[in-house]
């Protein structure tokens, strides 16, 4: 099999961002530009990356740490892409290079294997394709049989090229051994003074090497970000892609502009997902839920059947089948409910694991705590975990138990199963199984007190 290397050219400024982030970190749902751009083309076979950095290149190492197959490469000044290209080792380099933008997230893997194909029986394919508004893309010049000519830079076009709506995506298919003969010999004359990988098309064609314009008609290929209305599009575009892709599969996307499900995420048929929802990474929920407007879930599992009402929030959380949650409620980190757990409005849980059909229906926080199955904790009960000694403390309550209504456990502090929690109670003490624990002062009655 023939080696397959790209090059990402990520060492530019990416001034229009305004930012101080390099402008490949920003990130399109969810995902860095640059790694949308990594992932997809290890997707389409590429055995190794080669990432060309300069302005934030530590950060840009940092992102793609965990990829083992990218390596990085320092283009110390900005001379331009041949400049860029030439920085990332070419007398190392075998087989088809790809050389693609670091900033081009739509593009799909499966484009990047078409190009790898189409150009098979090339030494160098560019893809091409018609835009409205070709602006400042280099245009793509044809000779009268039809075939690449040359490319010319905006600054550089005449008046007639100008008019070309065919343009260089920026993505190109050369082989290694075309790349290393000819990118030495490219010169900086041109309106940027800057060394144009553009210049490889007339140097191989001089030389009667097979060089051709790949049109193709998915113009996602050449949607670059510049700036944050261009990064707000392609987050849109992202988005859609993965709540089509989910659709297809049977889940039903009630609003598919206005919902926010990355790429990660695995949603099982018959689930709903109503407007607003945003859910991230390694998120995975099971078929036939509900997950009402405004929910937010991050890195979470939840099984069949559940039921999330508007506005939940739950991270890095996991729920059995059959669950209701919110609305309005906070499920945060290590949160374990199994299934026919209710947990109500305004409930916040924290490290806390609810056994089978447990309930906490309205107003009450959870830390660290383990509750069983079949127990009851009454509207606004508070476990306090966190002690003056800054360190938290576990509230273990059994199976069954009836928790009263505005009571708080002081913890350390365990309950047995079957066990009764008077209304009121703040319990600093055990409480054997089945006993009935009351922790407040007693009522006193004076009779005709009000004398108005
Ligand atoms: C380049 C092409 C143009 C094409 C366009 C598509 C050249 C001369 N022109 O335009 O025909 O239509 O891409 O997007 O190649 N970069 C570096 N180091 C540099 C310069 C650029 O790493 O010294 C990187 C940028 O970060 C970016 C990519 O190369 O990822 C393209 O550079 P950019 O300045 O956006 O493109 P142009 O040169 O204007
Ligand atoms: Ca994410």
């Amino acid at each position: 099999m023939i080696q397959k290397t790209a090059i990402v050219l990520a060492a530019g400024l990416g001034t229009r961002m305004k930012s101080e982030t390099p402008k490949v970190l920003h990130k399109a749902a969810g995902q860095s530009l640059i790694r949308h751009v990594v992932l997809n083309l290890l997707d389409a076979g590429v055995q190794e990356v080669r990432v060309v950095v300069g302005f934030g290149g530590e950060l840009v190492k940092r992102e793609l740490s965990d990829l083992a197959a990218v390596k990085f490469y320092t283009q110390k000044n900005q001379l331009g892409t041949a400049d860029a290209v030439k920085s990332a080792d070419l007398n190392s380099l075998s087989g088809q290079i790809m050389i693609c933008n670091g900033d081009h997230p739509l593009i799909t893997a499966e484009d990047y294997s078409l190009a790898f194909v189409a150009s098979g029986s090339l030494d160098l394919g560019v893809v091409t394709c018609q835009v409205k508004a070709p602006g400042a893309f280099g245009r793509i010049v044809r000779n009268a049989k039809g075939g690449l000519q040359s490319i010319v830079e905006a600054k550089d076009a005449t008046p007639s090229q100008i008019k070309i709506r065919e343009i260089n995506t920026g993505l190109y298919v050369v082989s290694a051994v075309c790349l290393k003969k000819y990118l030495p010999c490219i010169e900086n004359k041109n309106s940027k003074k800057e060394f144009y990988l553009t210049d490889l098309v007339l140097l191989m064609i001089k030389d009667a090497k097979k060089v051709n314009g790949l049109l193709t008609k998915k113009t996602r290929v050449s949607c670059g970000v510049n700036n944050p209305v261009e990064l707000a599009q392609a987050g849109h575009a992202l988005y859609l892609r993965s709540a089509k892709k989910l659709m297809l599969d049977g889940v039903v996307v009630v609003a598919p502009l206005n919902t926010y499900i990355e790429s990660t995420v695995k949603i099982g048929k018959g689930t709903v997902v109503e407007p607003g929802c945003m859910i991230k990474g390694s998120t995975i929920i099971g078929e036939n839920c509900i997950v009402e407007a405004h929910c937010q879930i991050v890195d979470s599992q939840i099984a069949d059947g559940c039921h999330l009402r508007w506005g939940s929030v739950i991270e890095k959380s996991k729920m059995a089948e059959k669950c209701s949650v919110g609305p309005y409620a906070r499920l945060r980190p290590e949160t374990e409910l199994e299934g026919f757990v209710h947990i109500g409005n305004f409930v916040e849980l924290k490290k806390t694991k609810m056994g089978a059909g447990a309930k906490a229906g309205h107003l009450s926080y959870l830390g660290d705590a383990v509750i069983g199955e079949g127990t009851n904790i009454g509207c606004g009960t508070i476990t306090c975990n966190y002690a003056v000694d800054k360190k938290k403390y576990k509230t273990v309550i059994g199976k069954n138990v009836f928790v009263g209504s505005d009571s708080q456990f002081v913890a350390p502090v365990n309950i047995g199963d079957h066990a009764i929690i008077g209304s009121g109670s703040t319990i600093t003490k055990d409480v054997p199984a089945r006993a009935l624990g009351v922790a407040r002062s007693r009522q006193f009655t004076k009779e005709n007190y009000n004398k108005e």
